[in-house]
């Protein structure tokens, strides 16, 4: 019988980090948590209720309001992000949120927030995790940390076909301009900033399709279960 792992899967936004996620977890059978969708729901909550960021006692505040919570969808098994009781999965990926998530996620107070919560979520292995810190910061343990990537046009070709599929007003600059801003303040920021780990393996999935994918990185599990 196969070992357990943890597997932290970093890299861009809109490489298809969640995408590997989510097959993963299917096929292992373990729990995958989005851990950007956490930076997404505090941004939401802070958006929603006027928070001043740049003020420190009022983010302190705030998060002490905030209770975020992943509940597996009853129909598609999919896990998804609860704010103070609330589903917000979908609202979460509105391009309104993603303007200031970068900005939000470069908080200490924030991440000292999210990251607590994810170590406890990991704290038994058999988890997939996702997002810019994760091999690096929250399990530095992982047995397996993938870092992704994919060139630029395409992931923005990929990001733009999903936001316009809800809101057909958006443009492809706009989505440019979002993932470009983002990968900037991502990687320059203080605090864990979107950094390759030295012993995470390099996926490109450019020109992979999602089986391809899929295939390359449960090699990569097999040698470390
Ligand atoms: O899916 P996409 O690549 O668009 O981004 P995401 O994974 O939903 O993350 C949204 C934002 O949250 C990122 O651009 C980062 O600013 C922040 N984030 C982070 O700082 N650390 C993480 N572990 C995950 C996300
Ligand atoms: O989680 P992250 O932001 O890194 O990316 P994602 O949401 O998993 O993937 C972004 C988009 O790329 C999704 O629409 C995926 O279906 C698509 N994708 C793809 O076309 N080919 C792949 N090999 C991986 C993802």
């Amino acid at each position: 019988k196969s070992k357990k792992i943890t597997i932290a899967i970093d890299g861009w936004s809109s490489c298809g980090k969640s995408t590997l996620a989510k097959q993963l977890s299917k096929e292992l059978g373990y729990i995958y948590i989005d851990s950007g969708a956490m930076y997404r729901a505090i941004t939401l909550y802070f958006l929603r209720n006027h928070i001043d960021w740049t003020n420190e006692p009022e983010v302190d505040e705030a998060l002490s309001n905030i209770t975020l919570e992943f509940r597996s969808n009853n129909k598609t098994g999919d896990s998804e992000i609860y704010l103070n009781e609330e589903n917000v999965e979908y609202v979460i990926r509105d391009l309104v949120v993603a303007e200031k998530v970068s900005e939000v996620a470069a908080i200490k107070a924030v991440r000292s927030f999210a990251v607590a919560q994810q170590q406890k979520m990991g704290a038994e292995k058999g988890i997939i995790m996702d997002g810019r810190d994760i091999g690096t910061t929250v399990f530095p343990n992982a047995e397996l940390k993938i870092f992704m990537t994919a060139d630029n046009a395409i992931r923005v070709e990929r990001r733009f076909k999903e936001l316009y599929e809800k809101n057909p007003n958006i443009t492809i600059e706009e989505v440019k301009a979002n993932l470009e801003m983002r990968d900037y303040i991502d990687s320059h920021r203080e605090v864990s900033p979107l950094q390759k780990a030295s012993d995470a393996v390099v996926i490109d999935n450019s020109d992979l399709t999602q089986t391809q994918q899929l295939q390359i990185a449960l090699k990569y599990v097999r040698m470390k279960q």
